[in-house]
């Protein structure tokens, strides 16, 4: 049997077919744009995901037996406002996960609401890329599109709704809405009220394993599949990637180098930390995890390369780089503000330390230092909470680059472990589609069979020894800044 894995991403819809043994038979990409129609804002059109989810299926599945296709999951970009009207129109571009407009809804959500109520409700505070701000911003800024609401929905929702008909959602992704009861794995009434909208608003809510329909005949028409295609509800990107690396059950981490970066840590118990600082949500295994967020990460190598320096050649940039643990410069990676740990809209990207016989190899080096840095940031509040973490998973863009993976490893101390297939999201959408179906038990069951680690990245001493001095000057960096973000926002 084959099964389908979408992982709707910020700059690109990945797909990826694999059989039931976990053999991956294609994979293919299609982008769409990312619009940032104002300083901080972030906006998508929910029909170019569609549009563009629909031209890579046929792609993905063209010169296969598509009588084979059994599922069909997702892992998805997590957090962002799809809003329909009553005709399950698109009301307005899509809110993303990295939009910092909604500060006035966070402030008045942390500060009069309150941030220990919102605990309460939902395990978790407000950041302004999370949904109930975003809510709250259009209930404010645009009441005629408020007034037309119907149904609220994440981004790869609105995939599966297209799909199926069905408006769902799963626990993972549904978390982070700020509207959510994570403990109790329900909507939370508390949250709908404080947000004016209706439990009926939202989408159900499914265990990321769980199917939520079949295709709709016009849909296996269109793509030639069975009508008996099942549609499992997927996760939030983060925690799909985590099933395709293994990374459930209790005390496992994975971090993530996209267009964010994440340091996720599955646990089999529900747990918050004192202040906040992580995030926490309902694992796509059944359980719970913590995650730290990073709102730019490889975006920021991105960025330096292609809109700063000029290349495409990232790799060949990177060879360069001689002098680990010896740098001075020091990037603050804060390009679009920053959630985890300082939840701050304003915060911007910095380099610092610059002097005359400063080379552009130290420029990249302090970039993708800078991110692992700040990593480490999130790293440190999981430590702090007495969770002991010896090794990780990593996947995402960023994890193609060996320099970047060894740094990464230096700067955490951590054993970082290469899997097979980098394929973090798009693998554990598919992974979760087969235990839909019934191909194996549980996630848990999945994951040990397909998962293996082919190489691991030691932390050397001497060079996690010159890192902890490093991190140490990173850390007194924000601090120092942060009055500075106030006055040049
Ligand atoms: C997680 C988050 C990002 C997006 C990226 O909280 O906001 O990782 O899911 O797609």
């Amino acid at each position: 049997m084959l099964y389908i894995g979408i992982d709707l991403g910020t700059s690109a819809v990945k797909l990826l077919l694999m059989n039931e043994k976990g053999e991956i038979k294609n994979i293919v990409s299609k982008e769409y744009p990312l619009y940032f129609p104002n300083p901080g804002w972030s906006e998508q059109k929910p029909e170019d995901w569609y549009t563009q989810s629909m031209a890579g299926l046929k792609e993905l599945l063209d010169g296969f037996d598509k009588s084979q296709v059994a599922g069909i999951s997702f892992g998805g970009q997590m957090h962002g406002l799809v809003i329909l009207d009553k005709d399950d129109q698109v009301i307005r571009p899509a809110l993303l996960w990295n939009d910092g407009r909604t500060f006035e809804e966070c402030d008045y959500l942390n500060d009069v609401i309150g941030k220990e109520t919102l605990s309460k409700y939902t395990a978790n505070i407000s950041f302004t890329g999370f949904t109930a701000p975003k809510i709250l911003w259009v209930k404010n800024k645009e009441p005629e599109n408020f007034a037309k609401i119907a149904k609220i929905m994440l981004p790869k929702d609105y995939i599966a709704y297209k799909l199926t008909g069905v408006h769902c959602t799963d626990v993972s992704d549904a978390s982070g809405m700020l509207i959510f009861d994570v403990q109790n794995r329900c909507w939370s009434k508390e949250m709908c009220d404080i947000c004016g909208i209706t439990e009926d608003q939202l989408a159900k809510v499914y265990e990321s394993y769980e199917t939520v329909g079949t295709v709709l005949p016009e849909i296996a028409k269109e793509l030639g599949i069975p009508e008996t295609v099942k549609v499992a509800a997927g996760a939030g990107d983060n925690a799909a990637a985590a099933v395709g690396t293994g990374t459930v059950g209790d005390g496992m981490c994975n971090i993530s180098l996209g267009t964010s970066g994440t340091i996720f840590i599955s646990s089999a118990m529900f747990g918050v930390d004192k202040y906040n600082a992580l995030h926490s949500f309902a694992h796509a295994d059944g359980s719970y995890h913590l995650m730290g967020c990073m709102l730019s990460a490889a975006s920021c190598n991105k960025w330096w390369m292609d809109d700063i320096i000029g290349t495409q050649e990232y790799a060949n940039e990177q060879k360069a780089i001689t002098k680990l643990g010896e740098n001075h410069v020091y990037f603050l990676p804060y390009l679009m503000g920053e959630r985890s740990p300082h939840n701050n809209p304003n915060a911007r990207g910095t380099f610092i330390g610059m002097t005359m016989d400063t080379s552009r190899a130290d420029m990249t080096q302090a970039v993708l230092e800078g991110v692992a840095f700040a990593l480490r940031d999130s790293l440190e509040v999981a430590r702090s909470l007495g969770i002991d973490i010896q090794r990780t998973k990593i996947c995402g863009g960023g994890a193609k680059s060996p320099l970047w993976k060894k740094i990464v490893a230096n700067v955490l101390n951590l054993k970082v472990d290469m899997i097979e297939s980098e394929e973090g999201p798009a693998m554990g959408g598919a992974m979760l589609a087969a235990v839909a179906c019934g191909e194996y038990a549980s996630v848990e069951e999945i994951a040990s069979k397909l998962v293996k680690v082919v190489d691991t990245v030691e932390p050397d001493p001497e060079l996690v020894a010159k890192y902890e001095d490093r991190y140490q000057k990173f850390k007194e960096i924000y601090p120092a800044c942060k009055p500075l973000f106030e006055i040049i926002k």
